[in-house]
């Protein structure tokens, strides 16, 4: 899942995921112990912290940015590479070093790396007073009761049912024109590198009724574009036989489900993430190319370039299946620009099937990827099947030989839109200059040009693109958009 954002309070493991500032409004809540949280990894987790701080909300707390004055300190963790659990242990130990200073501070991992190192973190370690699973965050309030009177809050039980559908979240996202709304929770997938079926347990949709009054609820407070989240949103299902307050719908897919959000307002921008290649339908791309609302964009991750490698991953699709759906958007959507997820150096992959890695990228013409060395994961199928066999200076050399064609690619994908006008969502200021707005198009890419006094942050522009870099396109505003 992609995501780009100025970060206050989140940190960035692999740095190409950024996290979320906290909202003014979150600010007002006058009195009350204070929490401070940080999150680590994907756009899910970012989206779980909102939950998190809605629940804490209710309990009275108010958020801080400032760890020092905090009675609550809470770590939303990330279990997908090794480096990530690594960072969280060292954070862990920074709040210890604060606790001695302010004996009374609770600490707590959340997420997903609470099933794992509960015990270490709790027991063997003692770094912390909680860990919370990513099903149990209802269950906060006791646990921090538990934590106060000098127990161990535990509670990592993975849920079938839990999607949080009734929990309106705290939006911790300050610029207030874009949102992530969690559709889905949990994977069903058994890539045999991901330790996400372990960490969030089994796929369960969230009902459309709740999901679409989130959407109407930011739309009424001035927010623009929405991002729908799920692990694999491709296999959204929700049918009424498992669910109350399903007014007259047998069942919704993801395309319908895309349909409802994008009918909300034709001014609001409609994004999704993730996608997986076998299981994205025509019929999700017919969706994308009616509603001019919904942004022509998919991460769709290959992993890799090679069938036999795919195979070993278990990604349950091959190289022609991916080129197939590929076509498929180029075909039904043109100008829809793909990204992905690769991994490089996964267990006995060879110099010329990296090479296939490197000529897909080419291929597919990505926009940009999010590029990983492997990082062997105990407890998944490949750690149990497979030995982690490529030395880490070849997984190093290979990986940045993807970078350095990702970039190559992304930069000629950008030339081609020298001279074009593109329909901007202004999000922000430019991180170089007070001068210059920065948002995106359609296209998920990122626009800068100068700022001026006829618009404001979530207007949409027109903006004629007149230089660009591998990352970022540069231009000027034309006129109004429509
Ligand atoms: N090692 C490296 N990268 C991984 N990912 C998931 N598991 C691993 C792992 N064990 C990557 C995949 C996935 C993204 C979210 O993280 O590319 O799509
Ligand atoms: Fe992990 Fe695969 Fe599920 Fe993605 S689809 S979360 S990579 S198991």
């Amino acid at each position: 899942m992609n995501l780009t954002r100025n970060s206050i309070l989140s940190h960035d493991i692999d740095e190409s995921r950024q996290g979320l500032a906290y909202e003014d409004e979150w600010l007002v809540v006058a009195e009350g112990k204070k929490f401070y949280i940080e999150s680590y990894g994907c756009a899910m987790n970012f989206a779980d912290s909102e939950i998190v701080a809605s629940i804490l909300r209710q309990e009275n707390y108010v958020s801080t940015r400032i760890v020092e004055d905090a009675d609550l300190i809470l770590i939303n963790t990330c279990s997908i590479r090794e480096k990530a659990e690594e960072t969280v242990r060292k954070r862990l130990k920074d709040f210890n070093k604060l606790k001695r200073a302010r004996p009374g501070t609770l600490i707590g991992v959340l997420g997903c790396m609470a099933e794992r190192l509960k015990d270490k973190f709790l027991e063997e370690e003692k770094l912390v007073d909680m860990v919370v699973g990513p099903d149990a965050y209802r269950d906060l309030p006791a646990l921090i009761a538990t934590a106060e009177d000098g127990g161990k809050g535990v509670n990592v039980f993975l849920s079938r049912e839990e999607t949080y559908a009734d929990i309106s979240p705290v939006r911790l996202d300050s610029n207030g024109v874009s949102a992530f709304i969690s559709i889905m929770r949990g994977c069903d997938n058994m890539c045999s590198f991901c330790v996400v079926p372990y960490t969030r347990g089994r796929e369960r949709s969230r009902d459309p009724f709740s999901i679409e009054a989130e959407a109407v609820a930011l739309f009424e407070r001035g927010y623009r574009e929405v991002t729908l989240l799920g692990q694999n949103v491709d296999s959204y299902r929700w049918s009424n036989e498992e669910n109350v307050n399903s007014p007259g719908i047998a069942s919704v897919n993801f395309a319908q489900l895309l349909e409802r959000i994008a009918k909300i307002h034709p001014k609001l921008r409609v994004r999704f993430s993730t996608s997986h290649p076998k299981d994205i339908t025509d019929e999700v791309l017919y969706t994308i190319a009616r509603y001019p609302n919904i942004c022509d964009y998919i991460h769709l991750p290959i992993q890799s370039g090679n069938s036999r490698v795919l195979k070993l991953m278990n990604r349950t699709y091959d190289r022609e299946w991916y080129q197939e759906r590929v076509e498929a958007i180029r075909r039904i959507i043109p100008g829809c620009t793909i990204s992905s997820d690769i991994i490089t150096g996964f267990c006995t992959e060879s110099e010329e099937e990296h090479q296939d890695t490197l000529s897909i990228i080419e291929w597919a013409d990505f926009i940009m990827s999010y590029m990983f060395k492997y990082s062997e994961r105990p407890g998944t199928l490949a750690a149990r099947k497979y030995a982690d066999d490529i030395p880490e200076d070849v997984k190093k050399r290979r990986l940045s030989e993807i970078i350095h064609v990702q970039r190559q690619v992304s930069h000629r994908h950008n030339l081609r839109d020298l001279g074009k006008i593109c329909e901007v969502l202004i999000d922000g200021d430019s991180k170089k200059s007070k001068e210059e707005w920065k948002g995106r198009n359609s296209q998920n890419k990122v626009v800068i040009f100068s700022k001026s006094p006829e618009y404001k942050i979530g207007d949409y522009v027109n903006v004629r693109i007149t230089d660009v870099t591998s990352a970022t396109l540069l231009g000027e505003i034309v006129n109004t958009a429509s």
